[in-house]
């Protein structure tokens, strides 16, 4: 069977990496969480003091910097995805600290960064059998993707799950820091000039702000089967599968 390449697409904290890493296991697709580079990016440049208390960042320095930043994944059998590496350390919980989460935005906005990015996502996925989230896989990354889904959910849905997720682990954060931080998140991916985040003309359209992780796991396991099946991308750009609309069964 075709091995295809599948492009996810999103706002932030909206559950793209969990239904792209469940649907990896199911189908046996190698699984690259895009956002956990800039993440691997940004931490490097935090530990090297290349962005100061301010925010700013010393773009020279850190342009220097890319060739000595070299990003990895190796999958983890007990959490069942793969753990993201900076040069050959695992750094997976490091990168999701509200630190990290907070700095991120500004260093994924610099074309230095984006072009290395975006360079090695291509190389990840030259053999297909692939399963990439992001902001701009459906656009920028894998245009010619055979399946391209743009997921989203309202702000405060995000923010509630991200809170979640970061009291689950014991770090200490409040509701509001939490949604402002997925607001501005939000404004600098939609807005930067260079591979802003936007729906693919031929992306499906997923709202799952009303839905749980089993039901979004059995749509996109039903839309990869129709495409590997020989079936288009599905309906035009616009369509929209939102909540319990009755469109899954
Ligand atoms: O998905 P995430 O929240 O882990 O992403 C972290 C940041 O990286 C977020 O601000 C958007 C940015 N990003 C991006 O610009 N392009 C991607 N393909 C993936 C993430």
């Amino acid at each position: 069977m075709k091995r295809i390449t599948i492009a996810i697409d999103g706002y932030s904290s909206c559950g793209k990496s969990t239904m792209a890493k469940d649907l990896a296991r199911e189908i046996g697709y190698v699984y690259v969480d895009s956002g956990a580079m800039y993440r691997a990016v940004t931490l490097y440049a935090l530990e090297h003091g290349l962005i100061a208390p301010d925010g700013t960042i010393d773009e020279e320095r850190l342009r220097a910097a890319m060739p000595d930043i070299v990003i990895s994944f190796q999958f983890n059998p007990e959490r069942g995805r793969p753990d993201t590496y900076l040069n050959g350390v695992c750094v997976e919980d490091r990168i999701r600290t509200l630190e990290v989460s907070n700095r991120v935005s500004p260093i994924a906005t610099l074309g230095v960064v984006r072009e290395e990015m975006v360079r090695q996502q291509q190389r990840m996925g030259q053999e297909g059998g692939i399963i990439m989230d992001g902001r701009d896989i459906g656009t920028t990354v894998f245009p010619q993707a055979e399946l391209k889904i743009f997921v989203t959910a309202s702000a405060e849905v995000r923010a509630q799950r991200r809170y979640d997720e970061l009291t689950a682990k014991g770090e200490a954060c409040n509701m509001e820091d939490i949604l402002r931080n997925v607001e501005e998140r939000d404004y600098i991916d939609t807005h930067r000039d260079i591979s802003p985040l936007r729906q693919a003309d031929d992306a499906l359209v997923l709202d799952n702000s009303h839905m749980t992780i089993p039901e979004q796991k059995q749509w996109l396991l039903r839309e990869f089967e129709r495409v590997v099946n020989g079936g288009k991308s599905g309906m035009s750009g616009d369509s929209k599968i939102s909540g319990l609309s009755g469109t899954l069964k």
